[in-house]
C-alpha cells in the first residue's frame, strides 16, 4: 500500500534542510525541524515589533492583537482569543462548514471555483457568526481585506482599504473593550488565509480522479495532516533575537532576524521517514505548520474542523478539472488564487 503513495515535490523556493544559514543582510534562515522547534520555544527569540497607529486603524489592530505583541503583553491578549475559541464547539463548526459547502454546491452549476466560492468565504462566515459578529457575510468580506494587508511589509496601497475594513469590523463586533474586540477580529484575520490555503491545497492534491481513488475510505484528518506537512499554507514565520544565541551549531548575534521555514522543516529526514512521500496516518512527529510553544496556533482544532467539514463534502461531490495552479503572491503564505472543480 505505502508504495502507492505519491511523492509531493516541494513548492518553488522551499530550501533544503540544513544548519541555519545567514544572508548578507544579517538575516538567518532556519530549516531543520529540531532547530525550528527550538527557536519557537526559546524566549531569546521574539516576534518582530510592529508600529502602532491611531485607534481603529490596521496599524492599531496589529499593535493590539496577541500575534504581534511584545512578550510582556502577549499572554493577556492571547487569553482573550483562547477563551473565545474555547466557547466554540469544533464538531458544530465542522457540521456548519459542511452544510454551507453542500448548500453552495447545490446552487452551483456543474463547475465551481473552490477558492472564491468556498475556501475563502465559508470558514470566515462560520467563525464570524459563532464569535458574535453582527453580519457574518459582511464580516468575512472585511476580514479578507484586512488579512491582505495584515503582515508587515505588504503593498502599502492595500493599507487604506484595510483601515476602512477594520472600522467596519469594529462596528460589527459585539460590545467589549477595544483590546477584546481587536483580539476577536485577530482570530478571524489569523484564520482567513491559512484556512483557505489548507482547503485549497487539499482540493489541489486530493480531488484528482487518481487521488480520490487512492484515498477512498481514508480518514480525512489524516489526509489533511499530510497536506499541512507537504504543502503548508503557512510556509514560514519570523522572529528576532534579543540576545546572542546558539541554534543548530550556529551563533546568531543579538538583533538577528530569523525566518523559520515550516515548509523545509516539515520535510526534514531526521523527523520524517521518506519525508517527501504523502503517507496519511504516518507515525511520529506532526507537521510544524501550526507553530509551537506559547505562540503556537490556538485555532488549530478549529481550523481542522472547518477544513475537515468542507473537505468531506468536496471529496464526496467534486473532482479537479485542471491540474495547473497559481498562488497569491505572498512572502510567507501559500494560498491558491483559484481552483476549479466539477460538481455532481
Ligand atoms: C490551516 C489553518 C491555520 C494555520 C496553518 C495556522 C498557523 C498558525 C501559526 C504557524 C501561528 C503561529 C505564528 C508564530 O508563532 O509566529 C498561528 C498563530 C495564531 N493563529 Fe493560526 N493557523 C491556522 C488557522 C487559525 C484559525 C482557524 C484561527 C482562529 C480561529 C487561528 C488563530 C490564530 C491566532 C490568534 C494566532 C496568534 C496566537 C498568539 O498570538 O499567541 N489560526 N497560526
Amino acid at each position: 500500500m505505502t508504495d502507492a503513495w505519491p511523492v509531493v515535490p516541494p513548492a518553488a523556493g522551499t530550501p533544503a534542510c540544513g544548519p541555519p544559514t545567514s544572508a548578507p543582510d544579517g538575516g538567518w534562515q532556519v530549516t531543520r525541524y529540531a532547530d525550528v522547534r527550538a527557536v519557537l520555544t526559546d524566549p531569546a527569540f521574539v516576534v518582530p515589533a510592529v508600529d502602532a497607529g491611531p485607534p481603529g486603524t490596521l496599524a492599531w489592530l496589529r499593535a493590539t492583537v496577541s500575534r504581534f505583541s511584545a512578550p510582556h503583553l502577549h499572554a493577556e491578549r492571547r487569553a482573550i482569543g483562547v477563551s473565545a475559541l474555547a466557547a466554540l464547539d469544533p464538531d458544530e463548526l465542522r457540521r456548519e462548514a459542511a452544510r454551507l459547502t453542500a448548500a453552495t454546491l447545490d446552487r452551483a452549476g456543474d463547475r465551481v471555483d473552490v477558492m472564491t466560492e468556498l475556501a475563502r468565504p465559508v470558514p470566515l462566515r462560520v467563525l464570524a457568526g459563532r464569535l458574535g459578529l453582527a453580519d457574518p457575510v459582511a464580516a468575512g468580506t472585511a476580514v479578507a481585506v484586512v488579512a491582505a494587508a495584515y503582515h508587515p511589509g505588504v503593498d502599502p496601497t492595500l493599507l487604506r482599504r484595510a483601515d476602512a475594513a477594520v472600522a467596519a469590523l469594529l462596528a460589527l463586533s459585539p460590545p467589549a473593550p477595544p483590546q477584546v474586540r481587536a483580539n476577536l477580529i485577530g482570530l478571524l484575520v489569523q484564520a482567513c488565509d491559512a484556512t483557505a490555503g489548507l482547503v485549497g491545497a487539499a482540493a489541489h492534491h486530493l480531488l484528482t480522479p487518481a487521488a480520490l481513488r487512492a484515498t477512498a475510505g481514508i480518514d480525512g484528518g489524516d489526509l489533511l495532516a499530510e497536506v499541512l506537512r507537504l504543502d503548508p499554507p503557512v510556509r514560514a514565520t519570523r522572529r528576532v533575537t534579543t540576545a546572542a544565541v546558539r541554534v543548530g551549531g550556529q551563533d546568531l548575534p543579538a538583533g538577528s532576524p530569523a525566518l523559520l521555514r515550516f515548509d523545509a522543516a516539515n520535510r526534514d529526514p531526521l523527523a520524517f521517514a521518506e519525508p517527501t512521500v504523502f503517507r496519511p496516518g504516518r507515525p511520529g512527529a506532526g507537521p510544524l505548520t501550526f507553530g509551537a510553544g506559547e505562540r503556537g496556533c490556538p485555532g488549530d482544532r478549529h481550523a481542522l474542523s472547518l477544513a475537515g467539514g468542507m473537505f468531506d463534502v468536496l471529496r464526496e461531490r467534486c473532482q479537479r478539472t485542471r491540474a495547473a495552479l497559481r498562488h497569491e503572491p505572498h512572502p510567507t503564505l501559500r494560498v491558491p488564487t483559484s481552483l476549479e472543480v466539477s460538481v455532481r
